[in-house]
This record gives C-alpha cells, sequence and structure tokens, in this order.
C-alpha cells in the first residue's frame, strides 16, 4: 500500500501528479441548510480532530462558510494553507470555455482562498447557462447543453496550467467516459470521484482506476441517508446500510460502529473517503479508522453485499447521452 507513515488522520496517498491527498476528508454537501455558524463550526470541529481534506462544491452553495472556518483557523495558527487539501467542483453549468474560470474563481473567492489542490469535474452532462440557475428548467423539464466533456476537460488542464488548481479530476465519469477521456487528454485526471460502499462496489471501475493510476474517492459511504429525493431513485431508500446486519455484525466483532467499518472498508483498499458529517462526535468518531483491519473475511462479506445500488442518481438528465450512470 502506499500510505505515507504521517499522523493517521492526515495519512496522505499519491496522485499520479506527484501529489499528496488526505486519504479522509470531510463531506459537505447538504450541509447549506444549516444556520450558517453551524457549517463553519462543522468544519472547525474536523480541523481540531485532525482533517485536513474538505471536500466541498460550487453547486453546494456552503463554500462561504468553509472559507469563514478556515481563515478563522488560520489565523487562530492551527493549520497553515499548505497543510490543507481542499477540493471543489466545476458545475454544470460552467461547461462553455468561458464559463470554466468564472465557475472556479467564484469558489476561491468564497472560500479565501488563492488556490485549490484538487478541482473536479462534477458531471460529465452539462446544464443550459440561465443566470445564477443550479438547475435550469423549461417547463419543469430540465435543460441540458452538448458541450463535450472532452472539451470541458481542456478548461481543467488551462487552470491548472494557470496554478490556481494544483491537480485536475473527474466525478460520476463511467469507464467508458474515462477512457475516451484519456486517449484524448494531455494531462491525465489524478483523480476520480465516484459513489462506493458495499451496495455499490463497481470493482470494474475499480480496477480500472487502480491500472490507470487514478486516485478513487468514495462519495457517499453510508450510502447518503439523508439526499434530497430530486437526486435519488425516488423511493423511500429501502436501504440502510448503517443498519444493515453484515455491517453491524462486522462492527461488533471489532468494537467499531458500522460507520467506521465503512470508512475503513475503503481506506484499506488504498480509496479516499469523504463521509459528511455536521455533529462533532461523528466527525470525530469518523477519524477512529487507522487502528483495526478488516479481515479478508469481513472484505469478501462487505463486498458480498453489492447490489448495484446508487443513492445519488440525477434521473432528471437520464436520457442525455452522456448520461454515465447506465
Ligand atoms: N461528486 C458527487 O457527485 C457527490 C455526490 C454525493 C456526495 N458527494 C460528496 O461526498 C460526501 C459524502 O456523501 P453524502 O453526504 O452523500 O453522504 P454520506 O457521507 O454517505 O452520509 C452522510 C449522512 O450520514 C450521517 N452520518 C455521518 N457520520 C455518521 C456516523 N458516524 N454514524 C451515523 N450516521 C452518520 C450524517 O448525518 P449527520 O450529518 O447528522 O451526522 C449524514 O446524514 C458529500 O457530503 C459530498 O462532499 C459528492
Amino acid at each position: 500500500m502506499y500510505f505515507m507513515e504521517d499522523t493517521q488522520v492526515a495519512r496522505t496517498i499519491q496522485l499520479n501528479d506527484g501529489a499528496r491527498m488526505p486519504v479522509l476528508g470531510l463531506g459537505t454537501w447538504k450541509s447549506s441548510h444549516l444556520p450558517r455558524t453551524s457549517l463553519q463550526g462543522a468544519v472547525e470541529a474536523a480541523i481540531a480532530a485532525g482533517y485536513r481534506h474538505i471536500d466541498t462544491a460550487y453547486c453546494y452553495c456552503n463554500e462561504v462558510d468553509i472559507g469563514k472556518a478556515l481563515r478563522s483557523k488560520m489565523q487562530q495558527g492551527i493549520i497553515r494553507r499548505e497543510d490543507m487539501f481542499i477540493v471543489s467542483k466545476l458545475w454544470c453549468t460552467h461547461h462553455a470555455p468561458e464559463d470554466i474560470p468564472v465557475c472556479l474563481n467564484k469558489s476561491l473567492k468564497d472560500l479565501q482562498l488563492d488556490y485549490l489542490d484538487l478541482y473536479l469535474m462534477h458531471f460529465p452532462v452539462g446544464l443550459k447557462k440561465m443566470g445564477d440557475e443550479l438547475y435550469p428548467k423549461k417547463d419543469g423539464r430540465i435543460l441540458t447543453s452538448d458541450i463535450d466533456y472532452v472539451d470541458v476537460w481542456k478548461g481543467m488542464e488551462a487552470l491548472k496550467a494557470s496554478g490556481k488548481v494544483k491537480s485536475i479530476g473527474v466525478s460520476n465519469f463511467n469507464i467508458l467516459q474515462l477512457e475516451r477521456l484519456l486517449t484524448m487528454c494531455t494531462v491525465p485526471p489524478a483523480v476520480i470521484q465516484v459513489e462506493l460502499h458495499p451496495y455499490m462496489v463497481q470493482t470494474d471501475l475499480v480496477e480500472y482506476c487502480k491500472s490507470k493510476n487514478i486516485t478513487l474517492t468514495a462519495y457517499s459511504p453510508f450510502g447518503s441517508p439523508a439526499r434530497p429525493p430530486e437526486l435519488s431513485t425516488g423511493d423511500t431508500d429501502p436501504h440502510k446500510l448503517l443498519e444493515d446486519p453484515v455491517v453491524t455484525e462486522i462492527a461488533r466483532k471489532h468494537r467499531k460502529s458500522p460507520a467506521q467499518v465503512l470508512l475503513r472498508y475503503h481506506v484499506q483498499q488504498g480509496i479516499v473517503v469523504i463521509p459528511k458529517s455536521d455533529k462533532p462526535h461523528r466527525i470525530l468518531e469518523n477519524t477512529k479508522i487507522f487502528n483495526f483491519n478488516l479481515t479478508e473475511e469481513d472484505m469478501a462479506a462487505l463486498r458480498g453485499l453489492d447490489r448495484g445500488w446508487k443513492a445519488c442518481v440525477f434521473e432528471d438528465i437520464k436520457s442525455h447521452p452522456y448520461y454515465p450512470f447506465v
């Protein structure tokens, strides 16, 4: 395994461009509904607990609060900018060449930063630009664009060349899309962020990325129990991963929580993981994953839960030719 022997929570993995990325990060999606001070408090609690990696996105509308937390901890002398690994994402409404730097600059301004450690293309499908609308619609239907994600990637490469982002990657791409991108790009993606957990194992994608030296980040490691209905399958979440008897039994055996087992499952495979919580006690609980090992039998039992079930499917854009989850 290619971990550095550094402090546990800030343990890093080397990317294909030489940068190092902490294997555990704080997810922040759906934190924007919180009272303004709460997300700031959650990020500050995470930094106090040792997290050095924060995952956000333009479309989460929460970067101002994350920026305040980072600034406050830097002013207190607890962290320096170079200690942190900050990830944001280019939103689908900004796929046109002239809009790509606009999206990044807004994130940088809100985060009060002059560079990002990693910038991801959030989705291979573009959405029509209509003012500041995140999900532009007409007559109730979402409006997509036909901009090719390979062209968007050229804009991402330009951002890396400008120094405003240190590493670039993609999110929600399938193998065919990755393969096409790899044949046409100058800079290969350093990271791909996708949904991964025992109900969505994606062995082919994981193996493919490892063979191409692209680091995986697992999003929604608990199956995103609080996801908004418009991004889900529309059902009432019949799949409660944190309560699955296989997961709870492995947790009992190791005297760990189900959440810790689900996080350990990734880091033990060399996969970065970004659980979201805005509760300080859970933020801390989610760091205690570096002092135990799942056995081969545990790993096999967890993989055996696979049912190709995705929490985040973005149903509205299903008919687009670049829709990745087919
Ligand atoms: N690239 C993409 O398209 C994409 C899509 C989805 C997510 N993401 C990223 O991945 C991050 C994580 O995914 P997610 O937010 O969808 O869901 P998740 O991390 O799978 O689940 C978060 C939920 O689990 C709860 N939770 C956290 N720690 C827990 C623990 N120890 N025990 C029990 N419950 C716990 C949280 O509640 P509390 O907050 O109340 O603790 C929250 O409701 C996101 O926040 C975002 O940064 C990216």
